[in-house]
């Protein structure tokens, strides 16, 4: 058994902050900010109608629908996110309230930016094990609410947004193809600490943040992504020329022209929405897949490989068939 892809969904907030928006809150310029992200604009959530929770309820209902299934056929949910709204119940129990999938069982898991590969490839082991025919995977972040308005190394770079994917098991030859990876020693690189504590949170407030440092994130990524998309290739005989689209997370324009260098593999075969977007954490994959669906880029036998990486320092990289 294997979990096939049959329904996308994604979700944006209307806000749209653009670089020049930026070039008033700290000393940026949207010329620097472009040549060294790609990025041009981000979407920036309502805290109030647009929390981690309700953005995935929006892009799992859209998910479902174009599954064209029943709410009550999805046996699991389970959503990814590095800055979830709820401490209790978790994020997926809402997707399900609001979805009518009263017979899902139903977590949340944090994996930061690998998040969606890991909640998908989580999903599939379910389906693999024969324990789950229908599943719902999310991603979903407000990156926002962790960012430091006032800290130009970081508040460029990322943007809120939700995405989701219905996978039905279906009989198959082949297993789920995916590895992923985690190294705890260097989550000094990039991190931000809950610390709601009762007792001086002022001055605990700039530790919720995030922290990050840029070159040795930049350079973790442009070396561990081609290496695990080679992994995967050698683990399971992929021909990476036959993949048609490698769909990453969007982190920088730059990783991702990097990545399509090293592995000498056309850079037309990299779709990208970070101009758009920027960094949407664990939505940034689902997110993507949607809007190449909507273009009609994803057709029966389309192959994927795609790849997430981030915090932790995990990254991932999974084998996907239309
Ligand atoms: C953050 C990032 C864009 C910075 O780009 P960079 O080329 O490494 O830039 P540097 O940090 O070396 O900074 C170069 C200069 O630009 C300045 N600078 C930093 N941010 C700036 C900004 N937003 N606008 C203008 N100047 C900026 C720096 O202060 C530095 O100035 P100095 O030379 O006078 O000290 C880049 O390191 C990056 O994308 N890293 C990966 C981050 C990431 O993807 N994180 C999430 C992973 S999931």
């Amino acid at each position: 058994m294997i979990g096939k892809i049959v329904g996308l969904g994604s979700y944006l907030p209307s806000k749209v902050l653009t670089n020049k928006d930026l070039e008033e809150m700290v000393e940026t310029s949207d010329e620097w900010i472009v040549e060294r992200t790609g990025i041009r604009e981000r979407h920036i959530s309502d805290p109030y109608t647009e929390s981690v929770s309700q953005m995935a309820v929006n892009a799992a209902k859209e998910a479902i629908r174009d599954a064209a299934i029943d709410p009550e056929e999805i046996d699991l949910i389970i959503l990814a996110s590095t800055t979830s709204n709820m401490v209790i119940p978790s994020c997926s129990c809402v997707v399900q309230r609001e979805t009518g999938a009263k017979n899902a069982m139903c977590f949340d898991l944090n994996s930061a930016c690998t998040g969606f590969l890991t909640a998908y490839n989580t999903a599939q082991s379910f389906i693999e094990a024969g324990h789950v025919k229908t599943a719902l995977v999310l991603g979903s972040e407000c990156t926002s609410n962790y960012v430091d308005w006032t800290d130009r190394g970081t508040c460029i770079l990322f943007g809120d947004a939700a995405g989701a994917a219905v996978l039905r098991a279906q009989e198959s030859d082949r297993k789920n193809m995916f590895v992923l990876h985690a190294d705890g020693r260097r989550s000094d690189c990039l991190y931000a600490e809950n610390m709601k504590q009762r007792k001086d949170p002022e001055e605990l407030i700039p530790k919720t943040f995030f922290q990050m440092d840029g070159k040795e994130v930049f350079k973790f990524a442009v070396t561990a992504v081609p290496q695990i998309i080679k992994e995967l290739c050698t683990k399971f005989s992929i021909d990476k020329d036959e993949v048609d689209l490698f769909v990453l997370h969007q982190a920088n324009r730059r990783i991702i022209e990097a990545v399509s260098k090293r592995l000498d593999i056309p850079l037309e075969k990299f779709p990208m929405n970070i101009d758009r977007m920027g960094n949407t954490s664990s939505a940034s994959v689902p997110s993507l897949l949607t809007e190449l669906k909507k273009a009609g880029r994803l057709k029966e036998g389309t192959k994927i490989i795609a790849s997430g990486f981030g915090a932790g320092l995990t990254w991932g990289a999974s084998y996907i068939e239309f």
